[in-house]
């Protein structure tokens, strides 16, 4: 069902498309090649023409997965590495420390030209049982520690130092955690000088989850930063992890990266990531795709919004399914590393594009039959998004000597050799995530046309002669 790469429609024809029919599996030995594609420039340099960095969190045992590392070394422009950063792994007994997993990491995005985020010095979690047991008097000078050795070791080599995860609860106060209860609240604020310290350059973050949007939560950490900037405590940035669920992206989620940025720090999208109820539907795709093209939009809508990181790129390696169980399909690639409708409306967003009106629609074309001398093909007209589109328009480049004899399920215009076909009376309403096909029949070699584009609404194309 998700198999064929779809032709983008008008706001991204261009950047990201110029192909892309693509064969079924059993027509490609009988069918020619389809002609070189395709999506033209990746998801981190899109991002790098807008001033930002697109990125993807990792974790050592995927490395091992050759296909797996290829699109992480090819498609981003930054990394974060995802488990192996933090204190069970980097300091595993008292003033032992092993970087040895997270240098993998580094060295791996280092040679591929790729940004790092470290990820993370202060964190209740996965942290080493040891450190439960410091006496009070003994955990701030072993908290510094930690973070001047593993700040030291890394210096130069990172662009973000999340220096503290996860510090508040949803209701706005502390979370009860051991650097909490044997410090007190100035924990955070020591734990950023002794950051900075170590290393000048990296810039610091606090990150957290749930402060997406602006309530009890975000305002702590609104208010945190805004004291620290007063007094003089260097942060740099505030990470919104953004784990966020297909259909509840908040909507004040621009108006609360603004209300940041203009305390004076960046902004950074630390761990997107979109989740759904499974089954995936093509009806769930779609609002997944919405949301993460308004997630991406609100971030370029402010300056100080400086790159976004997916928290993993694909549903192979997702950290949601275990935590919630029978919900998943989060990531922008599936679990067979196919682009899923969320990739096109990211690379949508980040070339400038905003949601059609009434939709977006992609048209995928594959060759059903073929003979000496013509042919049948299929196209599928698919709503990308969750909003109904009431009529279609697709057009196409007649490959050369192809002409079309008829067309069903669709009203036909050609033009020299450009092909228009709009939808019928009874095809042209699409619900979000909907499809609908037409067929047609031609002469001449099965070539696949290199510009399938789909546009909501009967546009006027080119008209007949
Ligand atoms: O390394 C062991 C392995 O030896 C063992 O066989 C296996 C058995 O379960 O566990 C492995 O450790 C797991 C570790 O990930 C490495 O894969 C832990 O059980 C597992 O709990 C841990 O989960 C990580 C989680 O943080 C811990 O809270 C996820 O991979 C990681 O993606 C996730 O990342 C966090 C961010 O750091 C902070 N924000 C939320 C985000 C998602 O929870």
């Amino acid at each position: 069902m998700f198999r064929h790469h779809p032709a983008r429609g008008r706001r991204t024809a261009g950047l990201l498309v110029t192909a892309l029919a693509t064969l079924s599996a059993g027509l490609a030995a009988v069918a020619p090649a389809p002609p070189a594609h395709a999506d033209t420039a990746t998801l981190g340099e899109l991002a790098e023409a807008k001033g930002r960095y697109f990125g993807s969190a990792t974790d050592n045992p995927e490395l091992s997965d050759t296909r797996y590392t290829q699109i992480l070394g090819s498609e981003f422009g930054q990394i974060t590495v995802g488990n192996t950063m933090k204190w069970q792994y980097t300091e595993p007994s008292r003033g032992r420390f092993d970087y040895t997993a997270a240098e993998e990491i580094v060295d791996l995005a280092e040679s591929n030209g790729q940004s790092v985020r470290g990820h993370t010095l202060v964190w209740h979690n996965q942290l080493p049982s040891w450190v439960g047991d410091v006496p009070a008097g003994e955990l701030l000078d072993v908290m510094r520690n930690h973070i001047t050795h593993e700040v030291d070791h890394f210096k130069g080599r990172l662009i973000h130092w999340d220096v503290v995860n996860e510090a508040f609860e949803e209701d706005g106060s502390r979370r009860q955690s051991v650097f909490q209860q044997k410090i007190g609240d100035s924990y955070i604020a020591e734990a950023f000088k002794a950051a900075r310290a170590a290393d000048p350059d990296a810039k610091l973050y606090y990150n957290d989850y749930n402060i997406e949007g602006i309530g009890p939560k975000s305002d702590a950490v609104y208010e945190m930063v805004k004291s620290f900037k007063a007094r003089g405590v260097p942060i740099d940035g505030v990470g919104m992890q953004a784990h966020l669920i297909a259909g509840q992206v908040p909507a004040s989620i621009q108006r609360n990266i603004q209300r940041f940025a203009d305390l004076g720090v960046d902004v950074a999208l630390t761990e997107l990531d979109i989740r759904m109820t499974l089954p995936r539907t093509a009806a769930k795709d779609a609002q997944q795709a919405d949301d993460y093209g308004a997630v991406v939009r609100a971030c370029l809508a402010v300056s100080r919004c400086v790159g976004i990181t997916l928290w993993d790129y694909t549903d192979k390696y997702s950290w949601v399914p275990s935590v919630f169980p029978g919900e998943g399909a989060a990531l922008p690639w599936d679990e067979n590393f196919a682009k899923k409708p969320a990739y096109h409306a990211i690379a949508a967003a980040l070339s400038g594009g905003g949601p059609a009106p009434g939709g977006d629609c992609t048209a995928t074309y594959r060759v059903t039959s073929r003979w000496q001398g013509g042919f049948t093909a299929e196209v599928t007209v698919r709503n990308e998004h969750s909003a109904p589109i009431t009529g279609w328009t697709v057009t196409w480049t007649l490959p050369g000597g192809q002409s079309i004899g008829n067309v069903w399920n669709g009203n036909l215009t050609v033009n020299g050799r450009n092909v228009t076909v709009r939808n019928a009376g009874y095809n042209g309403t699409l619900g979000g995530g909907g499809s609908t096909t037409f067929g047609l029949q031609g002469q001449g070699a099965a070539d696949i046309p290199a510009d399938v584009t789909c546009t909501p609404g009967q546009s006027a194309g080119t008209p007949a002669q």
